[in-house]
């Protein structure tokens, strides 16, 4: 019995332990403030939610929608016209196979085990196929992805051929082997030495050349130099702030500038030149730290005393599989792995244009359970900023601002290694601030040095060496900073037409009554919902923001409500939870996935459009039996849609002897050649 099936905790993919127990409710301090305006669910949980202390909304509220509109019109085309939803919204479905509205077709392309590169080895419909095998195919639980147009470096944006790059988030570990996994406990300890191979192969991303062909139908492009696996095993370099950094040496990188691998990469974000930053966000389970009182910089991110799938236990001791294995032992840091886990945690640049790159990680960008990443519009001259979530609940919203320019002409990820990470605190007048989390901002600094010597949730605070050693404890000084612990941030999308910032709060069944804040107004939130600035004066790098809630999802019934009026109503058409992918494709519309609840009334995991102007949102496509959605591109025209279907429970239409059921992207067009949504 693979272990995943003991622990209750494993068998829940949103598993992610609340190890925030710095107790920030600073929402609390300012509730006094005044109300002119209201954004409050009303519905299921209307009553308790009527009786919350007012939630004020005095920023992307309906003047503002109308001032975008204003301005899109004036510009020459109505950004309400250009993202209104075209199609017949589709029921729900509990039907084994994806399903779309009228008038479209999806077909499943690059499922788990495709061969993609070296000897293209043959997937094998009982799951045989070895370590070295998979480590050439296409891994498992496709989540994140963006298309990158073929000509992009060269100014172009083709629709018809590109380099497709996703995330392969975790795995279903017994279906990756033909009889499921072997349990250490099962055999004398250890874990089968290629089964662990084949699991770590399983995990990164996959580079993987496509083009449409005359008929329009797309395929890989076979022996394409692009065509890449990098795995949880790949060599990576570490770049910023925590390159060189005494914590992260180890027996691999004594001088701490490289390790190897990424793992649990959720969602990503393209760069505005041109790369992929991949997200890290469940790392911790994959390490071990057998210790009584481990170090900050792991309990404060969930890192325990076993790992979710014992790759530590490979037979043969290896050294690519000890290393998750933390324990210190007796010699120097470099004698061992007890700062493994310090070289995860970050967003990992990949060049799809340069196979021969090794990918990099952007420890500038802090370390946390890092969902994704969305770049605000790169602007000449000005900073490189991006906002990234971080998935667990009561954790933060980041934002990184670069401290040098952007240049169309220049720009690269150094752009990435300096700079000020910021992280989020939600007013409950429906302001917000940006607070520093460097230690040359005043601010900052004092409260470091107030708390030092107290408790910050469980962990007795000794302050900071300096800024790596911030950056190392994202969370502790983010913590320190004051930060709105929020409902599990997801994915966030830029709106195109106003700059506007959205994110997923996906759910929060742990959050009291007593923790509800204006920002996360919902105690035990089990439906989740998505909230929304702007920044000051348009700004992306503003230290100040305005908010509102977008929309509250939930069942029939429930309302957005916005100054006494409903602006949502969620109805057969549109009723979803646990929202989490979330994009704006290259026209504006909004598109929203969930990963939540696939019992009645919302069944099967789906993803919906929505019109940010109008606030209407159509239900677009539904997934098979078990799955969540998860990953949404298209081309630069909208005319190609790219899906990603995670964890679906049983085999959808592949044909697998026995029970391996296979990930994959669902490309999804108009049968008239139309624009997706339109
Ligand atoms: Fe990997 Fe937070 O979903
Ligand atoms: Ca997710
Ligand atoms: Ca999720």
């Amino acid at each position: 019995m693979a272990k995943h099936d003991l622990d209750p905790n494993y068998l829940d993919p949103n598993y992610e332990p609340v190890v925030n127990r710095s107790g920030n409710h600073p929402f609390h301090e300012v509730l006094a403030a005044r109300l002119q305006r209201r954004s409050v669910m009303k519905g299921t949980v209307g009553a308790a939610l009527a009786s919350l202390m007012g939630v004020t909304l005095v920023g992307c509220s309906s003047d503002d929608d109308d001032d975008a509109a204003d301005s899109a019109d004036s510009s020459g085309g109505s950004a309400s016209a250009a993202t209104e939803l075209g199609f017949k919204a589709i029921p729900v479905s509990t039907a084994n196979q994806v399903v779309v509205p009228e008038g479209y077709s999806a077909v499943p392309f690059l499922p788990w085990g495709t061969p993609i590169t070296g000897a293209y080895p043959e997937f094998q419909a009982d799951a045989s196929n070895t370590g070295a095998e998979q480590e050439q195919q296409v891994g498992m639980h496709h989540d994140g992805l963006h298309f990158f147009p073929i000509d992009q470096k060269a100014g172009g944006n083709s629709s018809t051929e590109g380099l497709l790059v996703m995330n392969h988030e975790y795995i279903n570990q017994d279906a990756l082997h033909p009889n499921g996994a072997t349990a250490a406990a099962d055999n004398l300890g250890v874990r089968p030495e290629d089964e662990v191979r084949k699991e770590i192969a399983a995990h990164g991303v996959s580079v993987v050349h496509i083009k449409q062909d005359s008929n329009g139908t797309w395929d890989l492009v076979f022996g394409s130099p692009f065509n890449r696996r990098i795995t949880g095993g790949t060599e990576m370099d570490i770049r910023g702030p925590l390159r060189g950094y005494c914590k992260l040496v180890t027996r691999f990188s004594p001088s701490a500038t490289e390790t190897r691998g990424t793992l649990n990469n959720c969602s990503m974000g393209p760069t505005p030149w041109g790369t992929y930053l991949a997200a890290e966000e469940n790392w911790h389970g994959y390490f071990a730290n057998s210790e009584v009182n481990p170090p900050r910089e792991q309990t404060r991110h969930g890192v325990g005393s076993s790992s979710r799938y014992d790759w530590e236990l490979a037979a043969g001791g290896a050294d690519a599989y000890v290393r998750f294995d933390v324990t210190p032992g007796l010699g120097d840091p470099d004698t061992d792995y007890r700062n493994e886990a310090n070289t995860y945690g970050y967003m990992v640049e990949i060049d799809p244009f340069t196979p021969e790159a090794k990918p990099q990680k952007r420890t500038a960008l802090g370390r946390f359970g890092h969902e994704g990443v969305i770049f605000a519009p790169a602007v000449e001259g000005k900073p490189v900023v991006c906002y990234s979530g971080d998935d667990s609940r009561f954790e933060y919203i980041y934002k990184f601002v670069s401290s040098q320019p952007y240049s169309a002409a220049t720009a690269g990820g150094y752009l990435l290694d300096e700079g000020t990470l910021y992280v989020a605190r939600f007013n409950d007048d429906g302001t917000g601030e940006w607070l520093s989390l460097s230690l040359e901002d005043d601010d900052f600094a004092a409260k470091v040095t107030a708390a030092n010597g107290s408790m910050v949730g469980d962990i007795n605070f000794t302050g900071f060496a300096d800024q790596a050693d911030v950056l190392l404890n994202t969370r502790l000084a983010a913590d320190i900073a004051g930060a709105t612990p929020m409902d599990r941030p997801e994915w966030g999308a830029v709106d195109p037409n106003t700059g506007e910032v959205y994110f997923t709060l996906t759910n929060n069944s742990q959050r009291t009554e007593g923790q509800t804040d204006a920002a996360n107004p919902i105690a035990e939130n089990r439906t989740g919902h998505i909230i929304r600035w702007s920044e000051a004066g348009g700004d992306h790098a503003a230290t100040s923001f305005d908010w509102d809630i977008f929309v509250f999802a939930g069942e029939q019934g429930t309302e957005t409500v916005v100054d006494g009026e409903a602006v949502v109503t969620l109805d057969d058409d549109n009723i979803f939870n646990s929202p989490d992918g979330l994009w704006f494709d290259y026209n504006g519309r909004l598109w929203i996935q969930t990963d939540g609840s696939d019992a009645a009334p919302y069944q099967n995991n789906m993803m919906l459009a929505a019109n940010p102007v109008t606030r209407e949102i159509k239900r677009f496509f539904v997934g098979p039996v078990g799955c969540e959605v998860t990953g949404v591109v298209t081309t630069p025209d909208v005319k190609t849609m790219f899906v990603n279907i995670q964890h679906p429970e049983v085999d959808w239409p592949f044909g697998t002897e026995g029970d391996h059921p296979r990930d994959a992207t669902v490309i999804v067009t108009r049968d008239d050649g139309g624009v997706v949504g339109a």
